[in-house]
């Protein structure tokens, strides 16, 4: 869609591989001692779903870079009273300058976008996307390998629900990366499908994804025991990774069942770095919402 406000962010495939490398390239900034003062700037963090990550490394960012917040409680709200999704932001609108919003419905912006005169950033919806998690990834894969092109990694777990997946497939293809799925039968959704062994000594990355039983219609038919042995990066699996490969995972995790515990803080791990990272997105991917592009009256 024209004409939304500058910084809106609702999915990646809005952005071109320009846009997306202007953000990594800021957020390196950043890491490395930018500074930005946004001292006039409010923002509203309005989260209808748990976050840890998402929630508090916006909050970090926002902090970060002198803005100040409205944290929100649909509890407290007026939503309580039955008011909207639309009404809400709408109202919220009137008094920030751009709107952080996590929600369990897939693409609940739909209704927004053209009609909120702020932008709009996607903290996660339903099992849509979730561009600034997917930002935080290639970051953390370019710091790594310092290109995109030909890299080759598996995402493995539950591709079906996974919003870090499905923004994560589409980005890294478009980057020139080789992607490869591996789920169980019943997390798959409609694209191919490999078994982890066949490919887990191939991939410079390995991404594993939560099992999301806060979503499942129905019940996985395998105890956790054997859904580790199975499907998850067990020390067996993990013998079998090349020497510069990479782990990744968005987080969460479910220790012991996608990944044996003593692997998620291990040598080739990155998840913490992921964390890390994911703040300095979250700053340049607010800043490029706040400053119209102009840096002078940012300092
Ligand atoms: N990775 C991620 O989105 O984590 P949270 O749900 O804790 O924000």
């Amino acid at each position: 869609m024209d004409n939304l406000p500058r910084g809106t962010l609702v999915n990646l495939k809005d952005l071109s591989i320009g846009e997306i490398t202007e953000i990594l390239d800021i957020a390196e900034e950043f890491m490395e001692g930018k500074r930005a003062n946004l001292g006039d700037k409010l923002v509203a963090n309005l989260f209808f779903e748990p976050s840890t990550r998402t929630r508090y490394s916006f909050e970090a960012a926002e902090s970060r870079l002198g803005c100040q917040v409205l944290s929100f409680a649909k509890e407290a709200s007026s939503m309580l009273k039955g008011e909207s999704l639309y009404d809400t932001v709408k109202t919220f609108s009137q008094y920030v300058d751009a709107i952080i919003i996590r929600h369990s419905e897939d693409n609940f912006y739909e209704d927004l976008l053209g009609n909120i005169p702020v932008p709009i950033i996607n903290g996660g919806d339903g099992s849509g996307n979730h561009p600034t998690q997917s930002l935080l990834d290639l970051l953390t894969i370019r710091q790594e390998f310092g290109r995109f092109e030909g890299l080759k990694i598996v995402i493995a777990g539950d591709i079906a629900h996974s919003r870090v997946a499905h923004t994560n497939i589409e980005v890294m293809r478009r980057l020139g990366m080789e992607v490869f799925l591996s789920a169980p039968p019943e997390l798959q959704d409609d694209e191919e499908y490999v078994e982890l062994d066949d490919i887990i000594g191939e991939v410079d990355i390995v991404m594993l994804l939560r099992v999301q039983f806060e979503r499942h219609q129905e019940k996985l038919n395998i105890s956790q025991e054997e859904y580790h042995r199975l499907y998850g990066l067990t020390l067996e699996r993990y013998e079998k990774i090349q020497d510069h490969a990479i782990i990744m995972h968005p987080a969460p995790v479910n220790r012991g069942l996608e990944i044996d515990d003593s692997l998620v803080e291990c040598e080739k791990s990155r998840i913490f770095k992921q964390m890390k990272n994911g703040m300095y997105i979250r700053m340049a991917v607010l800043y490029r919402a706040l400053t119209k592009g102009d840096e002078d009256d940012s300092y």
